[in-house]
Parts: C-alpha cells; sequence; structure tokens
C-alpha cells in the first residue's frame, strides 16, 4: 500500500468533523417524483453526457436511504454533507422525503449538513434573471422553516464558480450556455441568492452557516511574464472572483463594473458573515498564456478566444479522470487562503476532497486521501482553523457530463442491480476514524 502505514495520521483537533459528501441529482434518482431541473433537459441532449447516461435513477437513492444511511453509520463519519434538491421540494412528498432523512440521521447519530443549491436549478429558471436569487430565498425559508428544528448547520451553495464556467460559460453543464464571460451576472445572482439566503437562514434562528467553493493552487506554466499574468487571471476567476465578494465585500478590480444592477448595494447583502467557510480541493491547475487555437483538458473544450491556456502538470501522478495527485496543493491553498484574507477568514471546512479510480480494492484512493489528510493536518500545524473534512463521495454517482464512468465513492454501485459494495477505502477510512475518536 502507498500509504505512510508506519506513521499514524496525526490527530485531528477535537470536535472536528469527519464526514462524506454527496449531491442530488448525483445520487437520487426518482426523477419522475419531482419537477424537472436544468440537469434533466440538458443530459436529454444527444452528446451532451459522454456516456450517453441520465441521471434518472442514479444510485436510486430516494428509495434506498435506509440503506444508505446504514453505509454512513458504519463508515462512522460524525457528519453527513448531502444536497436538497430545489426541484424536489416544490412539493410537500419531496420535503417529506428529506424529513425522514434527517430523521434518519440523526437516529444514527450522523449530523446533517445539506447544501441548499448542488447545480439542479428548476428548470424554469434561470441564473442570468436577478429574480432567481428571490425564489432561491423562498425556497430556503420553506426548507429551514421544516428541518430547522434537527439540522444545525448548514451550506448555501456549491461551486458557483464552476456552475458559472462550465454551465454558463463554456456550455460543458447544464444549463449549456456558452456566453463566456457574459456569464458574469450569473456569478452575480449565486452570491446574491447566497446573502439573502443567508439572511433567511438566521431570521429562521439558524447560527451556522457556510458556502462550499471549489479553490486550489493556480501554479504558472514559466516564470515569462504573459504565464504569469495569464495564470493571476485564472487565479482571479477560481480562487477570488467569488471569495472576495463574500469575504472581503468588494469585487477583484474590475470585475464590478461587468456585473448587473446596484453592484454596490448588492454586495452588502454577499457580504453576510458567514459561520465557517468550505472549500472543495481536488488538484493545483497550471495556466500559461493563450495557445491561440482550443484546447482540450480534462474533457473540457476550452476556446481559443480565452486569455489563458490550462496546460498539464508533470512529476505528479494522476487519477482516471487524467487529475494530478498533489497533496501539498491543499496545504498551499488554506495557507494562502489564511495570508490573503487574515481575519476575514473564518474557520474552514474542507467540504470535498477525493479522486475517481475504479475497482473496489482501491489502494489509489487510500494514498490519494491519506496524503491528502496527512497535507490538511500540516495547515492546522501551520495554524489554520480547520473545522472539518468531508470526502467525496460516499457513493459512486452520476459525474455530470462524464456520466457513470467516473467512480468516486468510498462504496461501489453496480448501476445495473444498484447493489453497493464497500470498498477498501471504506474500511481504510472507517479505521482513520475510529483512531480519532476520543479515548476517554
Ligand atoms: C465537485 C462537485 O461539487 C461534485 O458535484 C463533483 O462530483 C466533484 N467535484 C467531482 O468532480
Amino acid at each position: 500500500m502507498a500509504t505512510d502505514t508506519g506513521n499514524p495520521i496525526p490527530r485531528f483537533p477535537a470536535g472536528f468533523l469527519w464526514g462524506v459528501s454527496t449531491s442530488a441529482h448525483q445520487i437520487e434518482g426518482g426523477v419522475n417524483e419531482r419537477e424537472p431541473s436544468v440537469w434533466d433537459a440538458f443530459t436529454a441532449e444527444p452528446g451532451r453526457v459522454k456516456d450517453g447516461s441520465t441521471a434518472a435513477v442514479a444510485c436510486d437513492h430516494v428509495h434506498r436511504h435506509h440503506e444508505d444511511v446504514a453505509l454512513l453509520a458504519g463508515l462512522g463519519v460524525n457528519a453527513y454533507r448531502f444536497s436538497i434538491s430545489w426541484p424536489r421540494v416544490r412539493s410537500e412528498k419531496g420535503l417529506d422525503f428529506y424529513d425522514r432523512l434527517v430523521d434518519d440521521l440523526c437516529a444514527a447519530g450522523v449530523r446533517p449538513v445539506p447544501t441548499l443549491f448542488h447545480w439542479d436549478l428548476p428548470a424554469d429558471l434561470d441564473w442570468l434573471e436577478r429574480d432567481t436569487a428571490e425564489r432561491f430565498a423562498e425556497y430556503v425559508a420553506r426548507v429551514a422553516d421544516r428541518l430547522g428544528d434537527r439540522v444545525t448547520k448548514w451550506i448555501t451553495l456549491n461551486e458557483p464558480a464552476e456552475h458559472t464556467l462550465l454551465g454558463h460559460a463554456l456550455g460543458v453543464h447544464a444549463p449549456g450556455k456558452q456566453l463566456l464571460f457574459d456569464a458574469l451576472p450569473a456569478a452575480h445572482h449565486q452570491l446574491l441568492a447566497h446573502g439573502l439566503a443567508v439572511r433567511a437562514l438566521r431570521a429562521s434562528g439558524a447560527s451556522d452557516i457556510g458556502v462550499a467553493n471549489s479553490h486550489g493552487p493556480v501554479w504558472a506554466a514559466s516564470t515569462e511574464a504573459p504565464d504569469v499574468e495569464a495564470a493571476d487571471f485564472y487565479d482571479l476567476l477560481l480562487n477570488r472572483l467569488f471569495a472576495d465578494p463574500l469575504l472581503l465585500g468588494r469585487y477583484p478590480d474590475g470585475i464590478g463594473e461587468l456585473m448587473p444592477g446596484d453592484v454596490e448595494a448588492d454586495l452588502k447583502v454577499i457580504a453576510e458573515p458567514l459561520d465557517w467557510y468550505g472549500i472543495n480541493y481536488y488538484a493545483p491547475t497550471r495556466v500559461g498564456a493563450p495557445q491561440g487555437a482550443e484546447i482540450e483538458f480534462g474533457g473540457i473544450t476550452m476556446p481559443a478566444e480565452l486569455p489563458f491556456s490550462v496546460r498539464e502538470i508533470e512529476g505528479h501522478p494522476v487519477t482516471d479522470f487524467g487529475w494530478p495527485v498533489a497533496p501539498g496543493g491543499l496545504t498551499e491553498v488554506l495557507t494562502t487562503f489564511r495570508d490573503r484574507y487574515g481575519d476575514r477568514l473564518p474557520p474552514v471546512i474542507i467540504t470535498e476532497n477525493g479522486c475517481s479510480y475504479p475497482g473496489v480494492d482501491d489502494q489509489d484512493r487510500i494514498a490519494y486521501l491519506d496524503g491528502h489528510v496527512r497535507a490538511l493536518h500540516r495547515a492546522v500545524e501551520a495554524g489554520v482553523d480547520v473545522r472539518g473534512y468531508f470526502v467525496w463521495s460516499l457513493l459512486d454517482n452520476f459525474e455530470w457530463a462524464e456520466g457513470y464512468a467516473r467512480r468516486f465513492g468510498l462504496v461501489h454501485v453496480d448501476f445495473d442491480t444498484l447493489e453497493r459494495t464497500p470498498k477498501a477505502s471504506y474500511d481504510w477510512y472507517r479505521e482513520l476514524l475510529r483512531s480519532q475518536r476520543p479515548t476517554a
């Protein structure tokens, strides 16, 4: 095994949250029991999803949630991050489903940590419209009213940067718009939705609210000025476009002018103080000057007119998705955030970290997770206030435009029979959690 087994993983601070994450559209299925989302329409278009699949059944979690909660209990996590499907809770029956799920989790001693938006926007809504932000806050208030007696920790949005870039700028995710920089209003409206949702949650009595954003170090392809400038710009898009308004109440220079509406007034809502900040970390990105042609990277076609180009990272192993395995990037992103935002950065939780590999004896995943948990501990030792770590994902699931080909789960899912089989990494994580439990 490629783990550092001779050397036990150091102990994390008391009260640390150890969890796993999933999202509604990727695991639930039960598509006919809810209203449609933008992802249903997108996957129905030929050629959008690589293996031609849809999430109509996915892991059939809506009908197998007891089994999945038992898997969580067996794993010994103290928290579970899942998402609430906005189109599903438009009906009372849909809201009942989450009510029961939350009851089951509480009975199993697993703290529910719901994300209120993980990309499955109701099909009749559009993030280019400001009104969607208001609708979001109404939906959030309704969910908080029903679940807030048992749910105490909330996440507003998941990865608005990816939802904007992949869904609205490049069109490789739903809703499939290719607006390049004209996609920026979708970013602003998600941020506004976040701020309005924080207010709605606080009004309902909630006091432990965060957001989950994708972040990672951006490494310049060389020390030449065009590469460094391109890398800085990419860093702005990935690491500052959302974090600056959330944590500092302002957009990076040159961005605010491109946003719609009364931006100054909106920023006051967007910067409502957060109780914690969630970071999804997978890999660093190497970025250089544009190459004047379309490039294919990580399964995505990037148009020639972008002011940067994403390059291969050499010298690191890659997952079966082609993503580099660079645990040091997790320490780096955390210390960079601490240095950049200082005391404006609330405590941090790693809301996603994981990798795609095939097989049930998944030693590569164990090596990846082992390396990243140690890298996280180095950030704690360096003084970053980290309060939790969630593995993506509990189950193999519908990996968006990649369909079912990419397997991120600690539990294998046979998508013909829907049988769940815990992998070697499930046992490894269970043992880690056991070793981290307080020895009273
Ligand atoms: C981040 C997204 O939040 C999640 O939905 C996705 O499956 C993982 N990254 C892996 O790509």
